[in-house]
């Protein structure tokens, strides 16, 4: 008898040899369905089989259903008692004859309501029918025979009074394969060293690869879906021709953040409304140099921009306020990455290209900034900002413009629109909108501008150096990515471990 999967598998090639198809039922009737089933796909991974499942409902008989079909119903064997005492028996007697006290008691009562006994005035029983018919048996011998009945409602009547039980019955139908064959030839799983050297290799079958196997489920760590794109935008710039500028500080003095940006201490962005301020230490030290290579003269700096907000400088009139050191030493949690292109800018205008003037540069950044808004589904007092700058000379309006669009582009979004908008610190300055398909609509998707010579002068720049800058919010686009209407559920303490994990690979459409 073919126990073991092996022993399966060579029993399937050897009935399949004399007969077109067999049913695994009829030639392995005690072999366990899943080791019919491992042996047959051992034999279908190498094409020497094929087969399909066919499933189907059994029924078996419960004990005391097999008692029945033995014996009769309980009812039968007390009508058969009573039929063969003339006189009638009393309850006692009844119960001798049959042969069990429960078996009478429940075909009394059946065999009462059949109308096959009845009681005698003495307070006996008998047999009033001339014949009966013990269908229950009937249908249980039926049943014992072909696991089956015709009648679904005598089955469920059977189920329901609990004589028979259902079993799910896996039969499998296997044909030969193309590469049927008597033997199950060994298959090589690796190429070894003494194959290659005895030759064996040549002669030797192997295994193919399964390629549709599964790797088993590591459950390892994974990546954010912001970090995935940011992975992917930074990949952009590199392309571009963009170098990463240092992010590492989440805390800004109020000059670098505003002042050097040309955003007057009055300005509404600077209240404690829009901007998180620190308390402890209770204020920044003047800007100074942070490394032995850095020869800036910072007081002439800070000067300068005290006096283009204050008097105004470099041909500009100013905003023409008493501006205060201490406004801007207050220290606040950066409410833009533009606070460090501002520094970056600041160092640039101390380098020196081949012709002694401040080399072109391309900077970018992507990481966390704050502002104090009330969270909803759209805000976070905290997000992601993507931030790039292009310095060069004779850059105007429409480079910037044709810029937008490439880079853009890039990303997937196209059929760009600019509006005029304004920003402290660029003039002019743009909206940038794309149109989404998938919404409809035209969506903002960042805010652009010319940095002012107020700002850039102040740091020493050239006055033909032209400087781009642009921002937008990582989130945005990792949100359209990715499907999620509530930002929540991607920032957080809200966010479901399970979707980081599952979430695929991004890969931006770029064209
Ligand atoms: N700092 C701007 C913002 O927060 C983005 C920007 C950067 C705009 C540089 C113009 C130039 O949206």
């Amino acid at each position: 008898m073919a126990s073991t999967k092996d022993d399966i598998a060579t029993g399937v090639l050897q009935a399949l040899d004399k007969a077109d198809s067999i049913l695994t039922n009829e030639v392995f009737p005690e072999a366990k369905t899943l080791d019919i089933k491992a042996a047959l796909d051992r034999l279908g991974g190498r094409s020497m089989i094929t087969y399909e499942t066919l499933e189907r409902d059994e029924y078996l008989l419960e004990t005391e259903a097999e008692q029945i079909a033995a014996n009769g119903s309980h009812e039968a064997r007390v009508f058969e008692a009573l039929r063969q005492a003339v006189e009638g028996l009393t309850v006692a007697d009844l119960e001798k004859a049959v042969g069990d006290k429960q078996v009478t008691k429940l075909g009394q009562g059946k065999a009462f309501r059949e109308k096959w006994i009845a009681k005698t005035s003495d307070g006996k029983f008998k047999a009033v029918a001339e014949t009966i018919t013990d269908t229950t048996r009937q249908q249980l011998l039926d049943i014992q025979k072909s696991r089956t009945y015709p009648d679904a409602k005598v089955i469920a009547e059977l189920r329901k009074r609990k004589l028979i039980r259902l079993q799910k019955v896996v039969n499998f139908r296997v044909v030969k394969g193309a590469k049927f064959a008597l033997e199950i030839t060994k298959e090589e799983t690796d190429l070894t060293v003494e194959m290659l050297a005895s030759g064996a290799w040549k002669t030797a079958t192997f295994k193919p690869y399964n390629f549709n196997a599964l790797g088993a489920d590591q459950n390892a760590g994974a990546l954010h879906p912001l970090n995935k794109v940011r992975q992917e935008f930074r990949q952009i710039f590199f392309e571009m021709g963009f170098e990463e500028m240092p992010t590492d500080k989440f805390v800004e003095s109020g000059f670098w953040n505003f002042d050097t940006l040309f955003v007057p201490q009055q300005h509404p962005a600077r209240d404690l409304q829009d901007t998180f301020y620190i308390s402890d230490p209770v204020k920044a030290d003047p800007p100074r140099a942070t490394d032995a290579n850095d020869t800036k003269d910072y007081k002439q700096y800070w000067d300068n921009v005290r006096q283009v907000h204050e008097t105004g400088k470099f041909d500009s009139i100013g905003y023409r306020y008493p501006w205060s050191p201490d406004e801007s030493l207050k220290l606040v949690l950066r409410t833009h990455t533009t606070a460090i292109s501002s520094a970056m800018l600041h160092r640039l205008a101390a380098k020196k290209g081949p012709d002694g003037r401040p080399p072109p540069a391309r900077y970018f950044s992507i990481d966390r900034v704050f502002r104090n808004e009330s969270v909803d589904a759209t805000h976070l007092a905290e997000f992601h900002q993507v931030e790039g700058v292009i310095a060069d000379y004779g850059l105007t309006l429409g480079g910037l413009m044709e810029f937008m669009k490439i880079f853009f582009d890039k990303m997937g979004l196209e059929d760009l629109m600019f509006k005029p908008a304004y920003n402290p610190y660029t003039e002019p300055s743009m909206e940038i909108f794309s149109f989404h398909k998938g919404l409809n609509k035209l969506v903002e998707i960042g805010n652009s501008g010319m940095f002012r010579p107020e700002m850039l002068e102040s740091m020493g720049l050239p006055r033909d150096m032209r400087v781009y800058g642009w921002g937008l919010s990582l989130e945005r686009p990792t949100m359209i990515k990715y499907g999620i209407s509530n930002i929540r559920e991607l920032l957080g303490h809200k966010v479901d471990l399970n979707f980081i994990k599952k979430n695929p690979a991004v890969r931006l459409d770029k064209n």
